[in-house]
């Protein structure tokens, strides 16, 4: 296959991004073939392949063009980035969209009977994590001593071994940090999954699916919470209505056949709508209520 006719985009192999990365793809088109364990998955109608790594080697493959494309935590990024800016290098991939997903905190946390009086606390303290440029950068930026103890992973259980006197590593649901009777005492970092590019110039045909594959990302970002709603009203229930649909400018008003003070509104919701708003709606002198998810929308 020719290397200026196909896309490779690099997701994590397993973990907590490999699902919602594939299901983003998909939702863009994407049909991919992959076996069980299958280190890359073939785009069957789409001109990308998927390459499954691990999520920490991602920005150095599409930094070093191995990759064209990525789907990586800001987390993984920034600790790259910093990393190359201690050895006086600058990183070279380029962030084309943040997404909604994959988000998470890389936090400091104490175990039980640690004396928390604030940051001061952390002075003089052995700090286990998989993060230490980006640590290293908050101690400084905080005029703060520490040591910094890097470990490749199970940061968790340092304090109990005794490597650590804390932590700071990632938390999402905090279900780690409750399994291992950490308390969450800080935030250093906030994260979330983008997609990066590789600083290469690329044939024009591969930078015009990039381009297309862009339009498809913000078609679904932009859907995900939209909701069409349907109802029914008196005319002169029309403006609480209209008030009451949550994020939408202009409803399409119908008027309905053999009866003359009343109408359907259609309207395009670019928040959820909950149970309580459908209650309001109702109040308001609503009927025949719908809600329908919005599958594909392209403005
Ligand atoms: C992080 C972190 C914790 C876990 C926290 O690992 O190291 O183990 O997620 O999630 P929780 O708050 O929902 O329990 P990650 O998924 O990034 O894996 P990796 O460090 O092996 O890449
Ligand atoms: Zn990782």
């Amino acid at each position: 296959m020719d290397k200026d006719l196909r896309l490779k985009l690099a997701v994590q192999k397993s973990g907590r991004l490999t699902d919602h990365s594939l299901d983003i793809l998909s939702r863009c088109g994407l049909k991919i073939s992959r076996g069980k364990d299958q280190l890359i998955a073939v785009g069957e109608n789409l001109p990308l392949d998927i390459l499954f790594v691990r999520d920490d080697d991602i920005p150095d493959l599409v930094q070093e063009d191995v990759c064209d494309l990525g789907l990586v935590g800001l987390n993984v990024l920034e600790e790259r980035r910093l990393e190359m800016a201690a050895r006086g290098q600058q990183a070279q991939f380029q962030i084309l969209r943040s997404l909604d997903f994959g988000r998470c905190r890389l936090s400091l946390a104490v175990p039980e009977g640690f004396d928390w009086q604030g940051l001061q606390s952390l002075r003089g303290k052995r700090i286990a994590t998989t993060y230490p440029a980006v640590l290293a950068r908050y101690l400084a930026e905080h005029s703060l001593q520490a040591e910094i103890v890097t470990l490749s992973g199970a940061v968790e259980i340092a304090p109990r071994l005794g490597r650590a006197d804390l932590i700071c590593d990632l938390v999402s649901s905090g279900s780690t940090l409750v399994a291992n009777r950490l308390r969450e005492v800080e935030t250093i970092l906030q994260s979330q999954v983008v997609l990066i590019r590789t600083p290469v110039k690329l044939s024009e045909f591969k930078e015009q699916w990039i381009t297309r594959l862009l339009l498809r990302i913000d078609g679904v970002e932009q859907v995900k919470e939209s909701k069409y709603i349907m109802l029914h009203a008196p005319r002169s229930a029309l403006p609480r209505i209209r008030e009451l649909l949550p994020g939408s400018e202009f409803p399409t008003i119908i008027p309905l056949e053999g009866s003359p003070d009343k109408v359907a509104v259609h309207a395009v919701c670019r928040e959820n709508v909950f149970w309580e708003t459908l209650e309001s709606l109702k109040g308001a002198g609503a009927s025949a209520l719908l809600v329908l998810p919005v599958e594909k929308m392209l403005s």
